[in-house]
C-alpha cells in the first residue's frame, strides 16, 4: 500500500505548524540567544527594543507564573536563562512583535551583559573536572580483567565520533493560543505531545488538563523533536498566556542550528583481546559522552550505548562504562540511533585496529564473532531467531563478495592515484524503549454510522508512514477497505499520556493498540450481527471484505448495514485499546534484564573509491541484507532504510560539526553543514529484506524499522579507510569520525615516508 501521506504531500497540501492559518492578533516570536558559551548574566536590557513599532513585549524568566524548568529526566534545564548561560544560543528573552521581522529588528537592539566564563567543550575536558549530568554506569558480562593474559593479542586505542545535526526539513515550532477558562492550546512539531503538555503545564503552573497538544505531522524529526520541542512549544504557550493573544514561534535554520541540541560526540578508550584463532575473548570499553549543557534524554541515551557496547558480536568477558560529561554546547539529544552507532562504531573501531596489528582482513575476525542464537548479550538477554550470522551470509553470497574483493585488488593493483576499500558492517539493534515504563502505546478508534472510522493513537506521524501501517493494521483486523479510515491528528486530549515516537516502535506499540480497539469492535459487531442472523455462536459470525459471513457463507448482511444496526441496538462502536510490550523489564541495580521485545538484524557491503591526489572519495555501492521480520509494506520499509542509509553515511563521512575555541558553532547552515546529497549517494544501492521469523511482538510480524539501518552508514567509515591503507599502507590508524574528505586527505599524506621520494 502507498504511503497515505503522498498525494498531499506531493500537492504541496500537508499541513504542518506553519500551514495552520493564523488569527489576525497573533504575534510572532524570536528568540534572543546568549552569545556566549558560558557566563554570569548581568543585565538584560531590552528598553530599546519595546519602544520600536510593532513589537508588544519581551518575555524573560521574570514572566514565568509556574517553574522555570523543562528538564525532563533530571530537573537542570531552564527554560529561560536566569543567572547563568551556559550554551550559546541558550534562550534568553523571547520578542513578540506583530511579524517576524520586526520581531528581529527588536532583537538586534536588545543589550545583554554577560561576564564570561571558562566553557568546557569536550567530553574529556568534562571528566577530568568531574563535571557529570549522572552516575557513570558499568556493563558487565564474564571477568574481562582476568583474561587479558589469555589473550593472543590484545590490542588498545582511541575513538572519536562527533555529533550530528537532525536537518528535520520543518524546524522546530509551535504556535499557541488561549481557549476559554484559561486553558491553552499549542500547535507544536513534536514527537512527543505528552512533553509539550507537561513543560507548558510547570512553565505556566496550570493542570494538564488545561493544555492542549496538537500534531498533525511533522515535517522530520529523527528524534530532535522527542525532548527539544518542548521549550519552543512552552515559550510560544507562556507569550499566549501572558498576553492573551495567540503567539507564533518558528524557528530560522540559523536559530534552529545554533540553539538546538545534536547528536552526542563521544570519545572511547578501548581495548580488544583475542586468542590465536581471531575469538574475541574480552572488550573492554571506556565511552565519554559530550552531554552538553542539560541532561534532556542524555542517561537514556548513555544507556543504550552501554546496551550496543558490543555490537553484533559475542562477546563472552566485557566491561562497558559510560559517562555522560557535562560541557557547555546546546543540550545534546535523541537522534535516530541513540547512542548504539557511537558504541558500535568503537567496537569495529577496535576490531580495525585488531586486524591492522595481526594483518588479516577485518572481515575475518568479524564472521567468527558474530552472535549465535542463544548468546548472552552483556545485559543478560539471550539473542534470539539470531540472524546475525545468515544475514552475513546471505550478503556474502548474494552480493558476491568474493568477487568484490578481487575486483576491488585488481583495480588497486592497476591504479596508483585512485583506491577502492570494501567492507562489511553487521548489524543488531534492539528494539523497545530501554527505559521499559515507555513501552506503552495507545488506540482510540470510532466508527460512525456510515461505516467510516476515524483512529486516533499516541503516535506522531514524521515521514516514517507510521500512520499508514496503522491504517493497515486496522484495516486488516476489521477487513473493511483502506479508504473508510482518517487517521487523525495527535492530541492529548483524545490520547493522554502517550510516550514520545520514538525508538523505532511507534508502530509496534501504537498499532498493537489499534488492533487491540478493532479487535474489541469487531466482537461487538459480530455480536449484534449474530442476533440479526439468528445464529447461535458470535464465532460462527466473521466479517470479511466488507461482507458478514455466516458459518462460511456470505449473508446479506454488509459492513455498513450491521454498523447501523450495531448503533440502534445501543451498542458503542467506539473503543480506546492501551498495549503495554509484554516479557520486557530491567533491573538497574545490577544491570541485568530482558529489555527489548527483539533485535532487529542485518549486513551491509559498501564499496567505495578514493582520489587519493585530492582526498575525495565515492561510495560505489551499498548493499544489504536487512531483517524486516515480514515486512507488512515494503515500499515504506524499504525507503525508511535507503533514508537512514543514508544518514548514516553522512554521520560517518561529511557531517562535521566544528566548534570553535569559545563554544561557538562554526556552522549554522546547510551551505556549511554539508549533508549526502543525490551526487554523493552510493552509485548503487540495494536494500534485501531477509524473510525472518515474523516476530509475535512486532506489528503483523513486521519488525521495527525506523533506526536500525542508519548503522549501515558506519561501513563507509571502513570501506574508506581501508582504501586509503590500500594508498599508504603506513598511515597512522586514527579512528576519528566523521572521515571528511580534509581528514582523508592529510591522513594520506602522513607518514608518508619512501613514498614521497
Ligand atoms: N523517517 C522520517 N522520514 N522522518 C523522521 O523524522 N525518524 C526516525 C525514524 N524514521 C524519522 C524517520 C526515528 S529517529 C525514529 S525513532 C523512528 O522513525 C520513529 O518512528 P517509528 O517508531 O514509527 O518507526
Ligand atoms: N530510544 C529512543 N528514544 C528514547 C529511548 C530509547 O531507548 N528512551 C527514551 N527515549
Ligand atoms: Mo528516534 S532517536 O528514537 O526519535
Amino acid at each position: 500500500m502507498k504511503n497515505i501521506d503522498s498525494r498531499s504531500h506531493v500537492r504541496g497540501e500537508s499541513i504542518y505548524v506553519n500551514d495552520i492559518p493564523v488569527r489576525e492578533d497573533t504575534l510572532f516570536g524570536v528568540v534572543l540567544g546568549s552569545p556566549v558559551a558560558h557566563g554570569k548574566l548581568k543585565k538584560v536590557d531590552f528598553s530599546e527594543a519595546l519602544k520600536m513599532a510593532g513589537v508588544e513585549a519581551v518575555i524573560t524568566a521574570s514572566d514565568i507564573p509556574g517553574e522555570n524548568q523543562i528538564g525532563s529526566i533530571i530537573q537542570d534545564e531552564e527554560l529561560f536563562a536566569d543567572r547563568e548561560v551556559h550554551f550559546v544560543g541558550m534562550p534568553v528573552a523571547l520578542v513578540c512583535a506583530r511579524s517576524e521581522a520586526l520581531a528581529r529588528k527588536a532583537l538586534a537592539a536588545i543589550r545583554v551583559e554577560i561576564e564570561e566564563l571558562r566553557p568546557i567543550l569536550t567530553a574529556r575536558e568534562a571528566h577530568a573536572e568531574k563535571k557529570f549530568i549522572c552516575p557513570s554506569r558499568t556493563f558487565r558480562i564474564g571477568d574481562s580483567d582476568s583474561m587479558w593474559k589469555k589473550c593472543a593479542q590484545v590490542v588498545e586505542g582511541q575513538a572519536e565520533m562527533g555529533g550530528q545535526e537532525h536537518v528535520y526539513l520543518e524546524t522546530q515550532g509551535a504556535y499557541a493560543y488561549m481557549l476559554e477558562d484559561g486553558a491553552v492550546k499549542v500547535h507544536s512539531s513534536t514527537q512527543a505531545t505528552k512533553y509539550v503538555q507537561v513543560g507548558v503545564a510547570r512553565v505556566l503552573g496550570i493542570p494538564m488538563h488545561k493544555i492542549e497538544v496538537d500534531v498533525n505531522r511533522i515535517g522530520g524529526g529523527f528524534g530532535g523533536k522527542e525532548d527539544q520541542a518542548t521549550p519552543w512549544g512552552a515559550m510560544a504557550a507562556l507569550a499566549a498566556y501572558t498576553l492573551r493573544k495567540p503567539v507564533k514561534l518558528i524557528l530560522s535554520r540559523a536559530d534552529d542550528f545554533t540553539m538546538t541540541g545534536k547528536r552526542h560526540p563521544y570519545s572511547f578508550d578501548f581495548k580488544l583481546g583475542l586468542d590465536q584463532d581471531l575469538k574475541i575473548l574480552c572488550y573492554q570499553v571506556e565511552a565519554f559522552q559530550n552531554a552538553g549543557a542539560a541532561a534532556d534524554v542524555s542517561p537514556a541515551v548513555m544507556e543504550r550505548t552501554l546496551f550496543h557496547g558490543t555490537g553484533s558480536y559475542h562477546v563472552p568477558n566485557a566491561t562497558i562504562t559510560c559517562h555522560s560529561c557535562r560541557t557547555h554546547l546546546p543540550p545534546n539529544t535523541a537522534m535516530r540511533g541513540f547512542g548504539a552507532p557511537q558504541a558500535m562504531f568503537a567496537f569495529e573501531a577496535a576490531i580495525m585496529k585488531a586486524a591492522a596489528t595481526l594483518n588479516v582482513p577485518p572481515m575475518e575476525i568479524q564472521r567468527k564473532n558474530l552472535l549465535q542464537e542463544g548468546d548472552r548479550f552483556p545485559y543478560d538477554q539471550l539473542a534470539a531467531n539470531c540472524n546475525a550470522g545468515t544475514c552475513w551470509d546471505t550478503a556474502y553470497k548474494k552480493f558476491a563478495v568474493e568477487k568484490l574483493k578481487k575486483e576491488v585488488a585488481d583495480f588497486n593493483k592497476k591504479n596508483s592515484r585512485f583506491k577502492k576499500g570494501l567492507s562489511l558492517f553487521p548489524l543488531c539493534f534492539g528494539i523497545s524503549f530501554t527505559k521499559t515504563s515507555l513501552n506503552q502505546g495507545r488506540s482510540l478508534v470510532h466508527i460512525y454510522t456510515d461505516g467510516s472510522v476515524s483512529i486516533t493513537t499516541g503516535v506522531v506521524e514524521m515521514g516514517q508512514g507510521v500512520n499508514t501501517k496503522i491504517l493497515q493494521a486496522a484495516a486488516k483486523t476489521l477487513s473493511i477497505a483502506p479508504r473508510r479510515f482518517t487517521i487523525h491528528s495527535t492530541n492529548t486530549t483524545r490520547i493522554a499520556n502517550p510516550s514520545p515516537t520514538a525508538a523505532s516502535s511507534g508502530a509496534d506499540l501504537n498499532g498493537k493498540a489499534t488492533i487491540m480497539a478493532c479487535e474489541a469492535l469487531r466482537a461487538r459487531l459480530q455480536g449484534v450481527a449474530c442476533r440479526e442472523l439468528k445464529a447461535q455462536d458470535p464465532a460462527q459470525i466473521e466479517i470479511r471484505d466488507e461482507i458478514i459471513y455466516l458459518k462460511g457463507k456470505a449473508t446479506a448482511l454488509t459492513w455498513e448495514r450491521l454498523v447501523a444496526l450495531t448503533d440502534e441496538s445501543r451498542v458503542p462502536l467506539s473503543e480506546h485499546a492501551h498495549y503495554a510490550t509484554p516479557v520486557i523489564y530491567f533491573d538497574k541495580t545490577v544491570e541485568k534484564g530482558h529489555p527489548f521485545a527483539y533485535h532487529v538484524y542485518g549486513t551491509a557491503v559498501t564499496a567505495v573509491t578514493v582520489d587519493c591526489l585530492r582526498g575525495t572519495y565515492e561510495i560505489d555501492l551499498v548493499k544489504a541484507v536487512h531483517d524486516f521480520g515480514s515486512s507488512m509494506n515494503l515500499d515504506i520499509d524499504i525507503g525508511q532504510a535507503e533514508g537512514a542509509l543514508m544518514q548514516g553515511i553522512g554521520l560517518m563521512t561529511i557531517e562535521e560539526l566544528l566548534i570553535d575555541p569559545k563554544g561557538k558553532h562554526i556552522y549554522n547552515n546547510l551551505a556549511s553543514y554539508k549533508i549526502p546529497d543525490i551526487y554523493f549517494a552510493p552509485k548503487e544501492v540495494e536494500i534485501v529484506p531477509l524473510d525472518s521469523h515474523p516476530d509475535a511482538l512486532a506489528l503483523l510480524g513486521s519488525k521495527a524499522v525506523g533506526e536500525p539501518p542508519l548503522m549501515y552508514g558506519i561501513g563507509s567509515y571502513f570501506a574508506i579507510l581501508m582504501a586509503m591503507r590500500e594508498f599508504n599502507p603506513k598511515m597512522k590508524l586514527q579512528l576519528w569520525a566523521p572521515l571528511t574528505h580534509q581528514k582523508c586527505l592529510l591522513s594520506l599524506y602522513d607518514d608518508y615516508g619512501d613514498l614521497l621520494k
